[in-house]
């Protein structure tokens, strides 16, 4: 079982009230800051909740997943949206044209990067367009003890706990989970060149909006 059989797992079997609260809150708020009609790129879309999500407002959508088990049973989910597109595709290396998407969205996801976060964020700003946004969710400084419960029972192999971040076994993959407070994920975005237009608290999780700066002003 790799990251995202275990998310499965806890969004099938073991879904909590916080977490049930949390997915509810991100579906309403997708539905209320995602355009409609928009062209949008979801990174990390796994099995495809967001991308299922987000279908009453769009069905211009392009989902992108370095697990390519998990892309071909999307493939499979959405076959009857020709203009769903799900591909194989690494985060640090996404395989699309500057500006292409009027908005991207990551949810469930910002929290596995670990390293890697920093390249992903700069991949996201390079694929949307000047004036688009990216929509991301990510843990709060109050989901551990929510998210132990989790992985205890959907089995996800524990090894370690070190703050709030909790690592998994290597086998499965994406092995990090974060957490972050506000203003550490507002310095993130900042440090990245990313505007914050709106967050929600959702509780175990924040949900940010950001754009790109409007580097033309800059001298
Ligand atoms: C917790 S799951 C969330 C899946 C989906 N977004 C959702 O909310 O249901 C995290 C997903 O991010 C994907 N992922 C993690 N790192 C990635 C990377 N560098 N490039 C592409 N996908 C990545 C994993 O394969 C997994 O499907």
């Amino acid at each position: 079982m790799n990251n995202n059989d275990y998310h499965n797992r806890i969004v099938e079997s073991y879904l909590s009230e916080s977490y049930r609260v949390w997915f509810e809150e991100e579906a309403k708020y997708l539905a209320a800051h995602v355009a409609r009609s928009a062209v949008v790129l979801d990174v990390g879309s796994g099995d495809g909740r967001t991308i299922n999500d987000l279908l009453p407002v769009t069905k211009n959508i392009t989902g992108i997943d370095h697990d390519t088990a998990a892309i071909e049973r999307a493939k499979e989910r959405f076959k009857d949206f020709p203009s769903v597109h799900v591909e194989t595709a690494d985060a640090t290396k996404i395989p699309f044209e500057d500006g292409r998407f009027d908005f991207v969205t990551c949810m469930g996801v910002l929290m596995n990067l670990g390293k890697h976060r920093t390249e992903a964020l700069r991949e996201m700003k390079r694929v949307v367009k000047d004036g688009g946004k990216i929509i991301l969710d990510s843990f709060s400084e109050r989901s551990l003890m929510e998210r132990l419960k989790a992985y205890e029972a959907a089995g996800v192999p524990v090894k370690r706990i070190e703050g709030g971040a909790v690592f998994f076994d290597e086998s499965i993959g994406d092995n990090i989970s974060e957490q972050f407070t506000e203003g550490e994920l507002r310095n993130i975005f900042d440090r990245e060149g990313l505007i914050i237009e709106d967050m929600y608290d959702g509780g175990i999780v924040y949900i940010f909006t950001v754009s790109k700066k409007n580097t033309s002003l800059i001298q």
